[in-house]
């Protein structure tokens, strides 16, 4: 854990929040390498969605919502509630389920002091919109994407005229208060979700999310996710959230345990019906007009978090090499590591490496290369240090491809290209390299 979240700072994926300023609770910034993970992580979900399906269309909901939908959607209620304990002496705070033990002899699992009775806490982020901070003027930052789907589930009907079975998917920030937010990325309160939501009939919901389940373990598998780090859990019916009628997790083994990355979710017409309810508008589907057959159709939704499942993907591709892969560097005997990030998340697809830096042309044919192949891939140019050391910076942020231009190249218009995985070495010549790539 402590490697990646190292790596991860000094190779430019994951900075702490405001840092020059100590850091802010549990905000973290993604930086330049990050913000592509993401991206492509983001880009391929989206694909998965709306790409691959005929009947899942798009959604970009607003992140402040009238707080009715809230109430409506009982995240305002004790179901959208952790529940609380605090030590006398240190004044953590622990999530009750964080503490061990006989409820009625807690102690502080940090310092060992007693803690306080359990209270209950809403995770709801309040904020006020407008000048005024008064209570006319209180909302909440959303806490899941898909109250934004269910009350655009008439507007997206009907403008495009979907018919039942159809989803709706999304992408974008939720927050939670966390009481306790902890393990680098995995719980934090600012975090986005990728959710797509599924209307059906209400006697196919089952049947349906199996279907659903099957094809986000697949995104997984497809993704080059170790099968052996992913499990699913059903989660018994006592600890259901307050929507779902049945809920299985993906879980993930991350270096501190199996963790949820992912929830699949049968959440009935929990939201429909109650938003009907509260705002008075008929949330129904008819299935042909005025059939005298409406129904509210049950959801089917799957939820998984955008910087939960980028942390499993870089867990997952992390490798060390006792003794170094390429044998050939000065540095063959340290520990090398690798970042076998799929080629479709891999941030940079390619670097381009004059093989010295002390001879013009060949800094000059570098840079022409770096510039022909930069529209088409995400490309580095680097020139510093030793060959050897540079391929290791490489292979350790997961770049595909290292071109390398050397003396050669200046009489043959060629360079060499060197395959991350099997390190396979070939020449090519600069003007098949973008062809070549892409393939
Ligand atoms: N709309 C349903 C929903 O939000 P959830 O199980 O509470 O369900 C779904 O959250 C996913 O959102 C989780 O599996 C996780 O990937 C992500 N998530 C939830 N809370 C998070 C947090 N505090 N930090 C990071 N990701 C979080």
């Amino acid at each position: 854990m402590e490697k990646i979240v190292s790596l991860s700072k000094r190779r430019g994926f994951i900075f702490p929040s405001s840092e020059i300023y100590g850091g802010f609770g549990s905000c973290y910034d993604f930086g330049p390498l990050g913000v592509e993970l993401k991206n492509n992580i983001k880009k391929s979900w989206w694909d998965e969605m709306i790409k691959k399906h005929d009947d899942i269309v798009g959604l970009d909901a607003s992140i402040l919502m009238n707080p009715k939908v809230w109430k409506a959607s009982g995240h305002l209620t004790a179901g959208f509630a952790d529940e609380l304990v605090e030590c006398k002496k240190c004044h953590r705070r622990f999530r009750l389920d964080e503490t061990k033990g006989d409820p009625l002899s807690f102690i502080c699992p940090e310092c060992g002091g007693e803690l306080t009775k359990p209270r209950k806490f809403n995770l709801m982020m309040k904020t006020f919109v407008g000048p005024l901070e008064d209570e006319a003027s209180e909302t909440y930052l959303r806490a899941e994407t898909c109250q934004g789907v269910y009350t655009n589930f008439k507007n997206v009907m009907q403008t495009i005229r979907l018919k039942i079975p159809f989803g709706i998917a999304q992408i974008g920030k939720a927050f939670r208060n966390e009481i306790n937010p902890k393990d680098f990325i995995y719980r934090t309160r600012e975090f986005e979700q990728m959710e797509m939501q599924w209307f059906c009939e209400p006697k196919k919901a089952y049947k349906f999310f199996d279907f659903w389940l099957k094809q986000r373990l697949n995104w997984y598998y497809d993704l080059g996710i170790n099968k052996k780090n992913l499990r699913t859990y059903e989660v018994p019916k006592k600890e259901l959230a307050h929507y779902a009628k049945r809920a299985v997790d993906i879980e993930y083994k991350f270096p501190f345990g199996w963790q949820e990355i992912e929830g699949i979710h049968n959440r009935g017409d929990w939201d429909l019906s109650n938003h009907s309810k509260h705002s008075g508008e008929d949330l129904k589907y008819d299935p042909s007009a005025n059939s005298g057959q409406a129904y509210f159709p049950h959801i089917i939704e799957t939820s998984v978090g955008v910087d939960r499942s980028l942390f499993a993907f870089l867990c997952d591709a992390y490798q060390e090499v006792k003794g170094g892969r390429t044998k050939t560097t000065k540095s063959a005997k340290e520990l090398e590591v690798f970042l076998k990030l799929h080629k479709s998340l891999a941030p940079v697809k390619a670097a381009v490496l004059p093989l010295v830096k002390n001879k013009a042309e060949i800094v000059k044919k570098a840079k022409h290369v770096y510039h022909t192949l930069k529209p088409h891939f995400m490309t580095q140019y680097d020139e510093t240090g030793s060959i050897g050391r540079r391929y290791r910076r490489q292979d350790e942020i997961g770049t595909l491809f290292c071109i390398t231009v050397d003396f050669d190249s200046l009489e043959k218009d060629d360079v060499t290209i060197r395959d991350r995985d099997t390190m396979k070495q070939e020449r090519i010549k600069i003007k098949d390299l973008i062809e070549c790539l892409k393939k």
